[in-house]
């Protein structure tokens, strides 16, 4: 099977995924990542209500804003893959729980092994947290680490982890696109 093939056989399970209580309230799982041959992977939490109508990561008002980080640094959203550790929204916006997170995660341990991006973007304390713990880096505050770049050994060769806030911060809080802003030419000065 060539990488699409394998792709596409992890999103048909996602589709058809019963692994935790999320699959009775969500519409569609988070599939459609974009480019798999992707040199970047950013990693939200979880879908919101836009990302739950449309099965696609970062396309609600957090979107807009990792659209315009994006920008900034000159990186086109087709040049790279988009996801989430949990793929089926938590009710009333809730945190996704270690449950989710847990029974979730083989999707994307796979999709990572698939991609073998060179550069991952963990988004928010979850997918910090998440991504920390799987590359054995010590566990830290999304204060302490935002911005900062991060080299470990994967099967596949070293890969820079690069962990940055939830762009939904920059929501509600002005000054925190300057520090999103800030912390977003790690990415370019990685690739
Ligand atoms: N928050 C996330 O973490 N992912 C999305 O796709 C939307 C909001
Ligand atoms: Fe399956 Fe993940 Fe959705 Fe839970 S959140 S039902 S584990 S795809």
């Amino acid at each position: 099977m060539n990488k699409k093939e394998v792709i596409e056989r992890i999103e048909t399970e996602i589709k058809n995924c019963k692994k935790c209580d999320l699959c009775k309230t969500r519409i569609k799982p988070i599939t459609d990542g974009g480019n798999l041959d992707a040199e970047v992977m950013f990693i939200g939490e979880a879908p919101g209500y836009n990302e739950d109508l449309t099965g696609k990561a970062f396309i609600g008002k957090a979107g807009e804003i990792l659209n315009k980080l994006l920008k900034s640094i000159d990186l086109p959203r087709e040049d790279t893959y988009i996801t989430s550790i949990v793929k089926c929204k938590p009710p009333y916006n809730n945190d996704p729980t270690d449950e989710h997170i847990t029974a979730c995660k083989p999707y994307i341990d796979r999709q990572i092994s698939i991609i073998r991006p060179k550069v991952i973007v963990p988004l928010g304390r979850f997918a910090c947290a998440f991504i920390f713990e799987k590359y054995g880096l010590k566990k830290e505050r999304i204060s302490e680490v935002h911005g900062k770049t991060y080299t470990v050994n994967s099967l596949f060769g070293c890969i820079k982890i690069i962990p940055q806030y939830h762009p939904s911060v920059a929501c509600y809080n002005v000054n925190m696109m300057d520090t999103l802003l800030e912390d977003f030419k790690a990415v370019r000065h990685n690739i």
